[in-house]
C-alpha cells in the first residue's frame, strides 16, 4: 500500500475513472437506457478533465520530465472523449454503442497502466528526496555578537 497521500489520491480518482468507463460499458452493452448512458459519459468527461488537471498541476509541482508527453496524451484523451460526448452525450441522438465505449474503457486503460505509472514511479521517487533532503542552514541573527 502506499502511504504517499497525493499518490492515494491519484490511486482512487484512477479507481473512480476506470469504474466510470466500466459502468459505460455496461450501460453501453445492455442498450436499454440511452439516457443513462450519456449522463454516465458525460460524468466521465467531466470527472476526467478535473483528473486531467489536478494530475498537471503535481507534474509541475515535481518538475516531472515527462510533462509534455504526458500532456499531450490528456490532451487526445480529452478530445477524444470531447467527440464522445458531442456524438452520444448530452441531448444527442445517437446512442453509444459497446464497441465505442470499450474503446474509451481501453484508452483510459492504457493511459493509467503506461503514463500514470511512469509519473507515479517519478513522483515517489521525487516526494522520498524531498523528505529526505537537508533542512537549509539556520539563518544567523544580525542581532548577536
Ligand atoms: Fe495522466
Ligand atoms: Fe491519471
Amino acid at each position: 500500500m502506499n502511504l504517499n497521500p497525493y499518490l492515494n489520491g491519484a490511486d482512487a480518482e484512477h479507481h473512480v475513472q476506470l469504474g466510470l468507463a466500466q459502468t459505460l460499458c455496461e450501460a453501453a452493452g445492455t442498450g436499454v437506457d440511452a439516457a443513462l448512458t450519456r449522463e454516465i459519459l458525460d460524468q466521465l468527461v467531466a470527472y476526467s478533465d478535473v483528473h486531467f488537471i489536478s494530475e498537471q498541476l503535481l507534474m509541475r509541482l515535481c518538475g516531472y520530465p515527462g510533462y509534455d508527453d504526458h500532456v499531450s496524451d490528456h490532451d487526445r484523451l480529452i478530445r477524444e472523449l470531447e467527440v464522445a460526448k458531442q456524438q452520444y452525450g448530452g441531448d444527442g441522438e445517437q446512442t453509444l454503442a459497446l464497441p465505442a465505449a470499450e474503446a474509451i474503457l481501453a484508452l483510459l486503460a492504457q493511459h493509467i497502466s503506461m503514463q500514470d505509472r511512469r509519473f507515479v514511479d517519478f513522483f515517489h521517487g521525487w516526494s522520498q528526496h524531498a523528505a529526505n533532503a537537508e533542512p537549509p542552514p539556520a539563518t544567523r541573527g544580525s542581532g548577536g555578537k
